[in-house]
Parts: C-alpha cells; structure tokens; sequence
C-alpha cells in the first residue's frame, strides 16, 4: 500500500475556504467605519463580526480534524526547514483562534452583541466596560498584522517549493476530486 502524500479531502476544503473567509474578514476589517465610543455594531462591522467568528468555529473545526485525520509524512527537506514549518503551522492555528476571541472579548466590552454568521447569538465574553477587554482591540489589531505577516512567510515558503525546489508541494494541498 502506498504511503499518502496529500491532505485529505475535508483537510484540503478547509485550508482553501478560511484562505477566502480570512482575505474577506481582512477587506472587511479595511472598509468597516472607524470604531469609536458609541459606534454600533451595523453594517459591514455586523459582517466582520458575523465572518470572525465563524472563521473561528471552522478552524476550530479545522484543528480537531488535524488532530483525528493527521497529515501526509512531510517531504524530504533539512531539519530547520521542517521546524520552521511546524513553527508557521502552529502560529497560524493558534493565532486565527486567538484573534477572533480577542475581537469578540472587545466587542462584548463595548456592549455589542455577538453572533455566529449572524444566526446564533453567542455569550459575551466580558463584562460591559472591562478595561482589559477594551486593550483587547489593540491588541486584536497587532495580532491580525502579525498573522498577515505569517501568512506573507507561509505563501513564500509554498511558492519557493514550488517554482525552486519544483518539488509540486502545493498539490498536496490543492482541491481536487477524492
Ligand atoms: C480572523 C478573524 C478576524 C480578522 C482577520 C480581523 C481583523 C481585524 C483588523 C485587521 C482590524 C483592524 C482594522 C483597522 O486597521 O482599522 C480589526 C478590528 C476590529 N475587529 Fe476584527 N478581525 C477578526 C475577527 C473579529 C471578531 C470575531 C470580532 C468580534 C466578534 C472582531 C471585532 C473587531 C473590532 C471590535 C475591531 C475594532 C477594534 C478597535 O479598534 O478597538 N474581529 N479586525
Ligand atoms: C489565510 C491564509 C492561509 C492560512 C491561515 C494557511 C494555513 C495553513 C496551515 C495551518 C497549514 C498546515 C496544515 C497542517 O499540516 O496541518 C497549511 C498548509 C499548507 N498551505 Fe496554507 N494557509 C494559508 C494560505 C496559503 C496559500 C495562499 C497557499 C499557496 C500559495 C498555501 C499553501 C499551503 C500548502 C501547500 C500547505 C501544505 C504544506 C505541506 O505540505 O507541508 N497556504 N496552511
């Protein structure tokens, strides 16, 4: 029997639909009004709340997959290479569960209500006017450009496999039929 050498299906559909979600959650974050005392949660920050958290359900859903489905033996490469691989992987998982919950904490100090994809309310997460979730949207924006930067990483790391090494490492993670 061969050994796998891509990701699973439901792996594979995740990473590429949060790559579309987290773009739109990016251009939402630009176009949304500045947020100030007495903003209201309408309109395209309705949207930015309802798209956050359900990119934080499905990489949720996406880690516990990656725990029970487990991944292809990663190809041939030094072991530093491997390292900071893992290293980017985890910061990437961790960070787009991070962010969420810190917009969301900062949205319940400011006494907004929270929503799943505008159909679930969801609990807040602090108490109207905490102090510390009200330094929590600071340092939601800190963390959303360092992820942007992980990301930048992320994507040179798959295009130098892929157009230097040619070792075709995108194709274990691009959409396909089985
Ligand atoms: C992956 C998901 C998310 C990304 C990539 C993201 C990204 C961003 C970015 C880049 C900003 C700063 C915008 C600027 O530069 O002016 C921002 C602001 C904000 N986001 Fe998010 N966000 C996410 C999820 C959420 C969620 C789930 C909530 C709430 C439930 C939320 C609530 C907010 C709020 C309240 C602000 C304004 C913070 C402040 O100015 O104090 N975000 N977001
Ligand atoms: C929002 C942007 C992105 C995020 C959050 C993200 C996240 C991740 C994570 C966490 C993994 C690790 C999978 C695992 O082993 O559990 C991964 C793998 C991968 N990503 Fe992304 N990714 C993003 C964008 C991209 C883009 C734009 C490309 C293509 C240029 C890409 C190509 C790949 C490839 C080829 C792998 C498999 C690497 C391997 O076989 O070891 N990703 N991604």
């Amino acid at each position: 029997m061969s050994e796998t050498t891509v990701y699973n299906p439901l792996a594979r559909a995740l990473h590429w639909w949060l790559v579309l979600l987290i773009a739109a959650e990016f251009a939402l974050a630009w176009l949304m009004p500045d947020i100030h005392r007495g903003t209201q949660p309408e309109a395209l920050i309705a949207w930015h709340i309802g798209l956050g958290t359900t990119i934080l359900a499905l990489m949720a859903l996406r880690i516990v997959w990656r725990l029970i489905g487990g991944a292809p033996a990663m190809l041939p490469a030094p072991r530093w290479q491997h390292r900071a691989a893992h290293a980017v992987h985890g910061l990437l998982y961790l960070g787009f569960i991070a962010l969420p919950l810190l917009g969301w904490a900062n949205a319940s100090a400011r006494g907004w209500s929270v929503h799943l994809a505008g159909l679930l309310q969801l609990p807040a997460l602090a108490a109207q006017g905490a102090g510390w979730a009200r330094e929590a949207g600071d340092v939601h924006q800190v963390v959303a450009y360092g992820l942007l930067g992980a990301i930048g990483l992320h994507v040179l790391a798959a295009l130098q496999h892929q157009f230097m090494l040619r070792d075709n490492l995108i194709a274990r993670m691009w959409p396909r039929r089985g």
